[in-house]
């Protein structure tokens, strides 16, 4: 195999006069995974060159492995959404090119390359988007919006992870109703409980599994450091199609471990109708654009009461989640009433997405929906796998007489 060279060595142009901070744009840009390939698009070369002028714009040339390759939408949008997470870029314009023979040929070495140096460092796949859940402040229904979220995600179909990284003040397993001891399998990997809905999978991982509410303070300093890590990493996850992961209000430390070991994490901000929430949220909002996760968008929860005759009380005041979502420049996802059921369900631990009658359950369907198919799709795997084009050229190498 020959050494190919540093791909970021070819880059034609780098930072200019901006403000925008030294390796901010190379940073922002592995957060952008090949799904196929399971590397980032500097690693495999992709990133033909970029400029960034004063203004902020951000001029970049992707290279994708073959013409008509239909991850072509998503390595667009996903590079796009990276950049415009640094808080100095202010718009993208992103060129697409193809790949020479030369340089596919250069891309398969490095894959080959790094497939054989570096095992995987977490057990989460690489077509498994990964969505954080947070908030600026405590008590504004992170859990409850992840919790069902993750039920209608699986109501669809799907196999969802939910890692309850609220090591402290866990509440997933009374939320999912579910209980239990984390056991290990024969590879030494701790195997999540599961709650099948539907035709789809839950499968849950807390500290409430290893231990009880009352005893949870005893773990502070043991634990917290290595918790997230050990749940990435030694937990037989399988193949997912969503990992969604409730965090703990305060979020420095665990979106910064997220950051390291899952850059590709996508953000949502869950936030309150009042606009003085809306301050708060967006603190959290530029701690993940500090780390550069990408913001997916935002969630308001507790949004006006709608009383039994249909009559609208917004409680709590209303715009903050439009604002914020304005203000940060990405979408509101939805907007989630106010409702007793929502609470209710928590404690008994029948989230109220499972069930189809409930109006709640259809808000979280909607947001369930377009997240799916617009905020964060699937990532479709049948694509322009250029390791596919590699297994048919060694095929005919080999055939050669
Ligand atoms: N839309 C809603 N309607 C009514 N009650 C709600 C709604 N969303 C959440 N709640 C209730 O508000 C309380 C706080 O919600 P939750 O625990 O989900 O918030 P959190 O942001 O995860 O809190 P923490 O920061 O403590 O982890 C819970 O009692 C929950 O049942
Ligand atoms: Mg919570």
């Amino acid at each position: 195999m020959h050494e190919t060279p540093d791909p970021v060595d070819g880059f034609q142009d780098s930072v200019g006069q901006g403000q925008v901070p030294d390796g901010a744009i190379l940073d922002a840009l592995r957060g952008v995974v090949d799904p196929e390939l399971g590397l980032d698009i500097v690693d495999l070369g992709m990133v033909r060159g970029y400029h960034v002028t004063d203004s902020g714009k951000v001029d970049i040339e992707v290279a994708l492995t073959v013409v008509g390759c239909p991850l072509r939408s998503q390595i667009e949008t996903d590079t796009k959404s990276a950049l415009l997470s640094i808080p100095q870029v202010t718009e993208v314009d992103i060129q697409v090119g193809y790949m020479s023979q030369d340089e596919r040929s250069a891309l398969m070495d490095r894959v080959r390359l790094r497939t054989s140096q570096s095992p995987p460092a977490t057990q989460i796949g690489d077509r498994t988007r990964v969505i954080a859940v947070a908030s600026g402040k405590g008590g504004v229904g992170k859990s409850s919006v992840t919790v069902n979220l993750a039920v209608a995600l699986a109501r669809g179909g799907l196999t969802v992870g939910l890692l309850d990284a609220d090591i402290w003040g866990f509440s997933v397993p009374r939320m999912m109703g579910v209980d239990g001891e984390l056991r290990g399998n024969p590879d030494r990997k701790i195997v999540p409980i599961e709650r099948s809905v539907g035709t789809g999978m839950v499968k849950i991982i807390s500290m409430g599994f290893l231990a009880s509410e009352d005893s949870a303070i005893m773990w502070r300093g043991l634990m917290l450091a290595k918790a997230l890590d050990q749940f990435l990493k030694d937990v037989a996850w399988g193949d997912l199609d969503y990992l969604l992961i409730d965090m703990p209000p305060g979020t420095g430390d665990v979106q910064m471990g997220l950051a390291k070991m899952l850059p590709r994490t996508e953000v949502i901000i869950v936030t309150t109708p009042p606009v003085a929430a809306q301050k708060v949220a967006s603190r959290a909002a530029s701690m993940a654009r500090k780390n550069y996760l990408r913001l997916a968008g935002v969630i308001e929860n507790m949004t006006a009461f709608v009383c039994d005759h249909g009559e609208t009380y917004p409680l709590f005041g209303s715009g903050g989640g439009v604002r914020l979502s304005q203000e940060l420049g990405v979408p509101l996802i939805g907007a989630i009433p106010i409702d007793g059921s929502v609470a209710r369900s928590g404690d008994l631990g029948t989230p109220v997405a499972l069930d189809p009658k409930n109006p709640i359950a259809l808000v979280f369907d909607q947001i369930a929906a377009r997240i799916t198919t617009e905020i964060s799709p699937m990532r479709e795997m049948s694509g322009c796998s250029a390791r596919m084009i590699d297994r048919v050229e060694q095929a005919l190498e080999h055939a050669k007489p």
